[in-house]
Formats: C-alpha cells, sequence, structure tokens
C-alpha cells in the first residue's frame, strides 16, 4: 500500500477541464470540456481556455466505472481496509460509484452506519461509496431490517443484501422479496446452501480430491439461483444474484430471464480468467467463495458476459490481511482483492483479444450496474450536458500488478506478478480529478 503522505497527487478542484486528444469508447479522437462537473462540449480541437488540460493522447474515455460489489471493511476491520484506503484504490481502479456489502462490524443494519459511511466517504472525495444494507439483522438469517428507513435516510441505500453470508431461509426470502417490491430496493443474493458446502475451502472436483481439501459443490450455488429465481417470479420485482460462477448458474439465469423473471446477474474477474489449477500451490490467496472452478465453468461464465446472459462485472474486492491469508488454505479467509486490476484483466481479455470492443466495456463495467441499481449521474453517455464522471484507459501498455504497489490497505491480489496491458491512467469524479498518472489523488479529509 501506498502511505497517505506518499506517492499522492494533491487533490484537484478546478472550475474547468480539458480533456484532449481522447477517444470515447475507443473511437474518433476530441477534445472533451468540463465545466463545473458537467460536460459542457465535445468537438475536435476544442479553442477553450481551461484551469486545467489533461492530455490523453489517444487514451480511451469510458464512463467512469462502477462496481456494485465491494467490501471496504469500514466500520470495523480498518486494519484491512478503510474508506479513505478503499476509496483510493476505486479511484486507481478507475471507478467513480462503488457499492460497499454490509459485513462490516457492526454490520450495516441500521441507517445510522449507513449514512456514517455515504457522509465520510463523500468527505473523502475520492469516490462515491455507496452502503448496501444487510437483508437480516446481524446477517444472522433470522430478522428482516427496516429497509424502508434505511432507503429514505441520508444514505439513501438502494440495494440489500447478507453477500458473506446466503439469506438461507426460503421464508425469510419470501419475506424479504415482497418488502423489498414494496420498498422498490434492489436484493442481491449470496448463493450457498450452507448445508452443502460446509465451509469447504475448494471447488469440489479433480483437484480438491487430489489435495485433500474438502469440496463446495456447484449445487450449492445453483440451487440457490433456481429457488431464488422462483421467489422472484412468484412474489418480486427484480432481484441481483451475486457473483456467478457456475456453468449450472448461467442456464439458470438464462432460463429464469427467458421465462421474464427480473433477475440480473454479476460475475467478477477472477471467476472469469482463473481456476482451481491455482490451488496446487496451497497458497491461501486463492481461497475465495464461491471457489475457483473449472475452466468450461470460465469458458460458460465468460460467453455469457459477451451474450448479455451475465449482466455486469463486479469486483467482489476483499481485502483481507496477511495473518487472515498466509495461513494453511483451509483456514485462509475467503477473498481477494480486485479494484485495481478489475479492469486490466477484462481489457486484456476482451478488447485486446478482439472478442468485444470498448462500448462493450463501458456496458458491462458501468452503464449496466448503474442500471441495475437505478443509480442516477453515473453509468451515463459520454455526452454534453451529463455529469463528468470518466475514466481514461491506457492501451498497448505494460504494467505488472504487486500487492505492495496497491492502494488498498491489503496486498491479496491473485494477480501478483501478472502482466497486463491495458491501465487506467485517469479518474474523473464531477469534474474533480481522483486519480492522474496512475495514481490516485489523496482525499479531501480522513
Ligand atoms: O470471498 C469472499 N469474500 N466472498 C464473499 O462472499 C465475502 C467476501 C468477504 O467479505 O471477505
Ligand atoms: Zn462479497
Amino acid at each position: 500500500m501506498h502511505y497517505p503522505e506518499t506517492g499522492r497527487l494533491a487533490p484537484v478542484a478546478e472550475q474547468s477541464l480539458l480533456i484532449k486528444n481522447v477517444r470515447p469508447y475507443g473511437e474518433d479522437t476530441v477534445d472533451v470540456f468540463v465545466e463545473n462537473g458537467e460536460i459542457t462540449q465535445i468537438g475536435a480541437n476544442l479553442d477553450v481556455t481551461a484551469d486545467r488540460e489533461i492530455d490523453g493522447q489517444g487514451q480511451v474515455l469510458l464512463p467512469g466505472l462502477v462496481d456494485i460489489h465491494v467490501h471496504l471493511r469500514e466500520p470495523g476491520r480498518e486494519d484491512t481496509e478503510t474508506l479513505a484506503t478503499g476509496s483510493a484504490a476505486a479511484a486507481k481502479g478507475g471507478f467513480t460509484a462503488v457499492f460497499t456489502m454490509a459485513n462490516t462490524i457492526p454490520v450495516m443494519d441500521q441507517p445510522t452506519i449507513a449514512e456514517s459511511v455515504w457522509l465520510k466517504s463523500q468527505a473523502l472525495g475520492l469516490c462515491d461509496v455507496h452502503p448496501v444494507g444487510s437483508i437480516t439483522k446481524g446477517l444472522e438469517g433470522t430478522e428482516i431490517t427496516e429497509f424502508g428507513m434505511m432507503a429514505r435516510s441520508a444514505a439513501k441505500v438502494r440495494m440489500f443484501s447478507d453477500d458473506g453470508k446466503c439469506v438461507d431461509n426460503p421464508m425469510i426470502m419470501r419475506r424479504a422479496i415482497e418488502y423489498a417490491k414494496g420498498q422498490d430496493v434492489l436484493l442481491a443474493q449470496h448463493c450457498e446452501d450452507l448445508r452443502l458446502t460446509d465451509n469447504a475451502p475448494a471447488h469440489e472436483g479433480e483437484t480438491a480430491a487430489r489435495l485433500g481439501l474438502r469440496g463446495w459443490p456447484r449445487a450449492a450455488e445453483e440451487s440457490i439461483v433456481a429457488r431464488d429465481s422462483l421467489l422472484t417470479r412468484d412474489y418480486g420485482t427484480r432481484m441481483h444474484i451475486c457473483h456467478l460462477s457456475t456453468v449450472g448458474s448461467v442456464e439458470l439465469v438464462k432460463w429464469a430471464k427467458s421465462q421474464g423473471i427480473p433477475i440480473t446477474a454479476e460475475v467478477t474477474p477472477h471467476h472469469l480468467v482463473l481456476t482451481d489449477a491455482l490451488l496446487e500451490s496451497y497458497d491461501g490467496v486463492y481461497r475465495v467463495n464461491p471457489p475457483l472452478r473449472e475452466d468450461h465453468d470460465t469458458v460458460a461464465l465468460r460467453q455469457a458476459l459477451l451474450d448479455g446472459i451475465i449482466d455486469c462485472v463486479a469486483t467482489d474486492h476483499a481485502p483481507h490481511g496477511s495473518e487472515e491469508k498466509c495461513v494453511e488454505f483451509e483456514h485462509a479467509r475467503p477473498g481477494m482483492l480486485g479494484l485495481e486490476t478489475s479492469l486490466a484483466v477484462i481489457a486484456d481479455t476482451f478488447v485486446r483479444t478482439g472478442q468485444a470492443d470498448w462500448r462493450w466495456v463501458a456496458k458491462v463495467m458501468s452503464e449496466r450496474p448503474a442500471e441495475i441499481v437505478r443509480l442516477p449521474g453515473h453509468g451515463r453517455p459520454i455526452a454534453v450536458g451529463e455529469p463528468a464522471n470518466l475514466t481514461l484507459v491506457a492501451e498497448d501498455t505494460t504494467w505488472i500488478a504487486r500487492g505492495v504497489d496497491m492502494d488498498s490497505k491489503a496486498e491479496n491480489t491473485p494477480y501478483e506478478g501478472t502482466e497486463f496491458h491495458t491501465k487506467v491512467t485517469t479518474t474523473i469524479l464531477r469534474g474533480h480529478i481522483t486519480c492522474a498518472e496512475g495514481k490516485a489523488a489523496a482525499p479531501r479529509a480522513v
């Protein structure tokens, strides 16, 4: 990690900003003029004077990225991540808005906790950090929280999830779906039947059998995807499925959508490109929940994302300290960092290989996630009159991921030593530069 005093640029709060020679969505080169946080002109060789200029030199300009699934650990585990370090990691990764999960200590099950996260992150000014409320009090799966009070609080909580844990009891989930429908909020489910996984650390398959690790079967995820799709059909308006990891889950989501059931789904970068073959090292950094699966799962997940069966990418950025990761595989805490590598993973996997273009990246990493949570002001088109939430990306560059170089407080990246060829250089939040030349700006307040 970087300490706040080092390696950071001063926060920049100019009134006007000229972004020169950039290619919106990787297309024709233009200049983009931003005044008071809004895009006011787009065109070739704009003749304007700005408080600050950025020369994009042919870089790709995207709408600011939106991640609807991160864990920033504040309150409670500030030893592994804080709103300040997590916001810096988000800015460095190109994100202008993130949704931080409710499995904090205390759990985000009350308006006051959600409000403190929202207001503090707004004071920091590096990223819009939206708190996710828990579905059940204390994540205990028994008593539903006050969705309405959290939704109407200053934090305007719009998504509820017990992520990290599954809402296991189908009657509780049914009631939560009915309540969410009345309040017009989104539920996001972590699909895991604990009676089938029993806290197993690895995907149930040949690798786990050979390594002597207990297995987490695909059916533990798929049975809940199926159950909650049916509950949504009968009682709900909309439901989001977190971190899809199996080929069977893809089939079920495809079926549910074909029936007109209003579910959406996300996939993490790590489930798209990493497999359980990495467990051979017994390195706890590769323990994640749901676990890394097999090659044919990753192939199906990538195709489903390309086809729109899976709606969006979400990182499930899950910082853990070395004392939680550098232990026997069975005892390692599940979770991986994601914010600072996700754009590179997605662009290197899909754009550099010619399977997708930058319009598609904008869709799966900004527009769709903002639509799913109905977040105004983010995931908007790059157009005059729109808020200047923007991300600049350099193509054909080379960098190597290193945990120690990350702005996250933790270092548990599964990409340690990996060479990437796409890099976020600049992030702009309502006209303010939150990351410049690949470095996050200092927060306004800590
Ligand atoms: O790997 C995971 N880590 N999956 C989750 O669902 C929770 C997360 C965490 O909080 O560390
Ligand atoms: Zn999570």
